[in-house]
C-alpha cells in the first residue's frame, strides 16, 4: 500500500515524501515535471510517476496499480505563475483538483489531503478583526491562485458531503526553509540560505513590517504536520478544512533576533517599515492578519516539537550541507 504524493518534488512534496518514508510508509511521487533535485537524498527510494493531475485516467490508473490508499495533493500552479498563466492555473488546480477527488470517489480512497492556503483570507480590512478562524468565510481573494483554492474548498466538501470522499483541506500559512528561491516567499528563504553558507543579505521589505504576524512552518516540519493528517482516526477530524501554521504566531523581528543567536556573524541588513507593503498586503501573516491554527492542534492532537530556533538550525545544516 502506497501513499501518494502529487506534486511530490516540489518544496512541500519533497519534504512531505522524506518525513512519510521516516514514518515507515510506502511514497509514490506523482508529478507532471519532477524536479529531481528536491528530491535527491530519497531518490531511490520513492517510486517515481511522471504524470499529469489534468489527467483523471491516468491518476486513476496509478492509485490501482500501486493500491494506493491516501492521497496528498499538492500539485498546483502557485502564486506567481498563477498570475502569469491563468488559463493553466484554472486548468491544473481547478479541473486537476477535481480529478483527485473524482478519482478518490472511483476508487474509494480513504483519505485525500489537499493543500488549500491561507491567500484565501485575502487583505486584512475584509475582516475587521486582527485574527481570523475557519469560521471566517474567505473574503475577497485577491488573485487567480487565492480563487481557485477557494474553489477546490468547496469541491473537498461536496465530495465528502455528497459522495462520502474523505477529503480534508488544510489551509497553509507560507512555508519558509530549501526548495524555492524565487518568487514572495522565494526571496525570504533565499536569505536565509546566502547567510548560511556566510554571503551576506537584506531582508525583503515584503518581510520588513515588524507587526507582521507569521505562523510559517519550517518545510520540514510542515512534512511531519501532514503525516500526522494523513494518519489521525477518522474519528478526531471534526472538520473538513483546518488552517495549518506555527501554533503562536511569530513576527519578523522574532525571526531576526533568532536568526542573528544561531548565526551571530550573519551579515544581515534590515530596514524596518512602519507598515507592509502593498504586495505584503494581500497576503495574511506578512499584513499582519493573524490566522488562528489551534484547532488542529486540538482537535487532532497534535503536539509542536519544533522551535523557531530548533527550525532555524536545520535550515542553516541544510543549506550547508546542500553545497557539498
Ligand atoms: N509553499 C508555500 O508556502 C505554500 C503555502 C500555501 C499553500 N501551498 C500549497 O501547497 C502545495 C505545494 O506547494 P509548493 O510550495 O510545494 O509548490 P511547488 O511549486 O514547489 O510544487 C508544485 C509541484 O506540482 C507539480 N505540478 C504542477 N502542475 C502539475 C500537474 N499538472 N500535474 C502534476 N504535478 C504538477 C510541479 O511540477 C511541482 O513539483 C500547493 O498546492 C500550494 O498551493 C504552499
Amino acid at each position: 500500500m502506497a501513499v501518494m504524493v502529487t506534486g511530490g518534488t516540489g518544496q512541500v512534496g519533497a519534504f512531505l515524501s522524506k518525513s512519510l518514508l521516516r514514518s515507515g510508509q510506502e511514497v509514490l511521487v506523482f508529478d507532471a515535471k519532477p524536479n529531481l533535485e528536491n528530491i535527491r537524498e530519497i531518490r531511490d527510494r520513492v517510486t517515481l510517476v511522471e504524470g499529469d493531475v489534468t489527467n483523471l485516467p491516468s491518476i486513476v490508473e496509478t492509485i490501482r496499480k500501486y493500491r494506493v490508499e491516501t492521497v496528498y495533493h499538492l500539485a498546483a500552479v502557485v502564486v506567481l505563475d498563477s498570475r502569469e498563466n491563468p488559463l493553466k492555473s484554472a486548468n491544473v488546480n481547478c479541473m486537476g483538483t477535481v480529478n483527485v477527488f473524482e478519482a478518490g470517489k472511483t476508487t474509494g480512497l480513504k483519505r485525500i489531503i489537499y493543500m488549500s492556503s491561507s491567500a484565501v483570507y485575502g487583505r486584512p480590512e475584509a475582516y475587521g478583526r486582527e485574527v481570523v478562524s475557519e469560521d471566517d468565510v474567505p473574503r475577497c481573494p485577491i488573485d487567480p491562485y487565492s480563487a481557485t483554492k477557494v474553489m477546490n474548498e468547496v469541491f473537498g466538501q461536496h465530495y465528502f458531503s455528497k459522495f462520502g470522499v474523505k477529503t480534508l483541506g488544510l489551509r497553509l500559512a507560507a512555508t519558509w526553509g530549501p526548495g524555492r528561491y524565487v518568487g514572495f516567499t522565494g526571496a525570504f528563504n533565499d536569505m536565509v540560505r546566502r547567510l548560511a553558507i556566510g554571503e551576506s543579505a537584506s531582508l525583503p521589505p515584503d518581510f520588513a513590517f515588524p507587526g507582521a504576524q507569521l505562523r510559517w512552518l519550517y518545510v520540514e516540519d510542515l512534512g511531519d504536520l501532514l503525516v500526522h493528517a494523513g494518519t489521525v482516526g477518522e474519528g478526531s477530524i471534526k472538520r473538513r478544512l483546518y488552517n495549518v501554521g506555527t501554533r503562536g504566531p511569530f513576527t519578523p523581528v522574532d525571526f531576526v533576533s533568532t536568526l542573528k543567536e544561531v548565526l551571530p556573524d550573519a551579515r544581515l541588513s534590515v530596514e524596518w517599515r512602519d507598515r507592509p507593503t502593498e504586495s505584503a498586503l494581500s497576503v495574511a501573516g506578512p499584513s499582519g492578519l493573524d490566522i488562528d491554527c489551534g484547532r488542529f492542534y486540538e482537535e487532532l492532537g497534535y503536539h509542536e516539537k519544533a522551535t523557531l530556533k530548533s527550525s532555524i538550525e536545520r535550515a542553516i545544516a541544510f543549506e550547508r550541507a546542500r553545497l557539498h
